[in-house]
């Protein structure tokens, strides 16, 4: 498939519509974690190991640093993070998710936190402990992202550094319609958002934009359509998605084999915020 065959999406939105959070569908984000843990590493592996090669541009870390890695999920960033620094201390891994705990509890050098993030702040007793914090693509679970942001800068050491990375509105999937409408109503102005929110909770930031490109074979994109690997995807029936995947191989992925390369490509924001 070429590039000019893809759908891409120009996803633009207003500052109203995402910066109130996620809050309400709280319990069905558990829900759909706790089914998607088992093929969560399988489905992200070509993304992570993609941006992971990004992220390194940004990490500066020495090997007694203590880290902190906030919606860890399935703890692939902190076994990574261990690894490349020759951390002396596990990294936490704080996340909700009973199923992707499971799986992070095999990974290496990880702490696994079974909390959600707004649990793990309230409950933490001391302040200043923590040199690095870490945030991937999972801010817009939060309720409250400012007061989470507050209470990471107060978590953090003097020099601190919390990275926050998120997928921004240019995003190139190859995605049947109304898997598409649904992805177009979830990402919108997260540059100005999150920077603001970080802003107000005491933080200075920078914000670098990278362009996030992998492939993944045909047939394993349509494991992960039908895998609801986005969070997007979760409200579609079944039939929905083999409706979608019968327009996708009647269309854009016509020309595709099974075994093909399918490129994927998205636009990512990593957020640098310093404590003042
Ligand atoms: C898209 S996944 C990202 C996981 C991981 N950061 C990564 O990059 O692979 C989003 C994660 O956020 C977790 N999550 C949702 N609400 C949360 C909350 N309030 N506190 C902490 N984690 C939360 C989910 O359980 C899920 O594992």
């Amino acid at each position: 498939m070429t590039e000019s065959a893809q759908v891409v999406i120009i996803l633009m939105g207003s500052y109203v519509d995402i910066c109130p959070g996620n809050a309400t569908g709280a319990n069905r984000v558990a829900a759909h974690y706790n089914v998607l843990a088992k093929n969560y590493d399988y489905f992200y592996k070509e993304r992570h190991e993609a941006q992971f090669k990004i992220l390194m541009k940004y990490l500066d870390l020495k090997s007694d640093h203590l880290v902190v890695d906030l919606a860890s999920g399935t703890g692939v960033h902190g076994e990574k993070l261990v690894e490349s620094f020759k951390l002396k201390s596990p990294v936490w891994c704080v996340e909700p998710s009973s199923e992707m705990q499971k799986v992070a509890k095999g990974k290496k050098g990880v702490l696994t936190i079974e909390k959600t993030v707004e649990e793990f702040l309230d409950d933490l007793d001391k302040q200043n402990r923590f040199d690095f914090a870490l945030c991937v693509g999972s801010v817009h679970h939060f309720s409250d992202p400012v007061k989470v942001y507050k209470g990471v800068e107060l978590c953090l050491t003097p020099d601190g550094v919390f990275m926050v990375v998120q997928v921004g509105e240019l995003v190139s999937f190859p995605l049947f319609k109304k898997a598409k409408n649904r992805l177009t109503s979830f990402v919108s102005d997260r540059k100005e958002c999150s920077s603001a929110y970080l802003r107000s909770a005491n933080f200075e930031v920078e914000v670098s934009e990278e362009r996030l490109a992998f492939v993944v074979k045909k047939y394993k994109w349509y494991d992960m359509l039908r895998g609801r690997f986005h969070s997007t995807l979760r409200e579609l029936s079944d039939e929905e998605i083999e409706e979608g995947i019968d327009e996708l191989n009647k269309g854009i992925l016509q020309h595709a084999k099974g075994d093909d390369d399918i490129p994927i490509s998205m636009n990512l924001f990593i957020f640098i915020a310093k404590k003042m």
